[in-house]
């Protein structure tokens, strides 16, 4: 969707094309979820997370719950990381308690086994929730659609849980030329995944590599910035405009590698990055998301209002979107996210 296109123009997506606004624009990271009382009542309704996700109404309620209680500047689109993996045809459970469970992949004949033609046609509700948000909400606010990148989403897969990563990286370093075809046929599912949803209205797009971190110099580029550009290049064959932002967790050290090698217009900061340093390596046109910690958002106070401040400060010398550094707890206090809505929009 191009010019034209409701929340094209939006704050958040002028930052991310590299004009600094007076006040930056806000979303949080799992801002829909369980600090939200309205999120645990629609989800004791929806048992299972996944059905949850791929039942566009609940879908779009879910992503509109924040929209209506806070001004943050875009809604996310409530959906998975790993509803690629699933659409793919791998087994993907979201046991209570335990987070996501998938089947590990064991060797080449389980990769030649991914079915990309089936994607789309499965994943078609998160694009018809995609659709039913974009109607609802008004074009000041930007729809973000998101994936996740090609290595978190194969360690998943080789994993088969969260947590640990180094049986991933072992499995890339014992079995090299699966591992890069692995990534090839990700990065493709996932420029797939993206082009569908800015057809359906998505404005913006977020890669979350939530593994970059533990990387090695030598296999950051393979592993990291290679996997993701390609999926870069596959969106913007079709959407050439529009804006994506790479978020490599636990690499923020690398921010100008990882930036240079993806050629992303936002990149995403974790919770230990330096904005400071990220904006001396970028410059003052990139623009730069984050970096709050949950747990200063959770605390509340004094403490607060300093780190609110503190990255207002660091950032302010080029375009930024203001945002945590990793997802809303749900323990977070309403107050305190609402504290900082006004805090940033310069009204307290
Ligand atoms: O508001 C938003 O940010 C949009 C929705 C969103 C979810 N997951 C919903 C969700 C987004 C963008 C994600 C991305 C995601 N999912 C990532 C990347 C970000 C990160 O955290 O690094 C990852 C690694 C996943 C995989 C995943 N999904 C895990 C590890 C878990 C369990 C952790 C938990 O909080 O329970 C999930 C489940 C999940 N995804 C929930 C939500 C709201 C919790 C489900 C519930 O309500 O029980």
């Amino acid at each position: 969707m191009g010019e034209g296109a409701k929340g094209y123009n939006s704050a958040l997506v002028r930052t991310l094309l590299g004009e600094q606004q007076a006040h930056p624009p806000i979303w949080l990271m799992r801002q829909a979820g369980r600090h939200l009382p309205e999120y645990r009542e629609l989800r004791a309704k929806n048992k299972s997370f996944l059905d949850f996700c791929y039942a566009p109404a609940a879908a779009a309620e879910a992503t509109l719950q924040p929209v209506r209680r806070y001004p943050v500047d875009a809604a996310i689109i409530f959906s998975d990381i790993l509803v690629v993996p699933h659409a793919l045809g791998r087994d993907v459970r979201f046991a209570e308690g335990e987070g996501p469970l998938l089947t590990p992949l064991e060797g080449a004949a389980d990769v030649a086994k991914l079915d990309m033609s089936r994607l789309e046609t499965r994943l078609a509700p998160v694009y018809e929730a995609l659709e039913r948000v974009r109607a609802a909400m008004d074009g000041d606010r930007a729809l973000i659609g998101f994936a996740g990148a090609p290595w978190t989403l194969a360690t998943y897969m080789i994993q088969g849980r969260g947590g640990e990563r180094d049986l991933a990286r072992a499995f890339a370093y014992q079995n090299p030329e699966l591992v890069d075809d692995l990534l090839a046929i990700l990065a493709d599912a996932i420029g797939q995944h993206l082009i569908a949803q800015v057809k359906a209205g998505a404005n913006a797009l977020q890669i979350f590599e939530s593994w970059a971190e533990d990387i090695p110099g030598h296999l950051f580029a393979r592993l990291v910035t290679k996997p993701i550009k390609q999926a870069v290049d596959v969106v913007r064959a079709v959407y050439p405009d529009v804006p994506i932002i790479g978020f490599p967790r636990g690499a923020g050290h690398r921010v100008g590698q990882f930036h240079s090698q993806t050629t992303v217009q936002g990149v995403g900061l974790d919770i230990a990055a330096d904005l400071g340093a990220a904006r001396t390596a970028l410059g003052p046109k990139v623009c730069l998301q984050g970096n709050l910690d949950p747990m200063a958002l959770m605390a509340g106070g004094a403490a607060l209002e300093q780190a609110v401040d503190a990255i207002l400060a660091a950032a302010a010398t080029g375009p930024h979107i203001f945002n945590l550094g990793h997802g809303v707890v749900p323990a977070t206090p309403i107050a305190n996210v609402d504290y900082v809505m006004r805090r940033v929009k310069g009204l307290t």
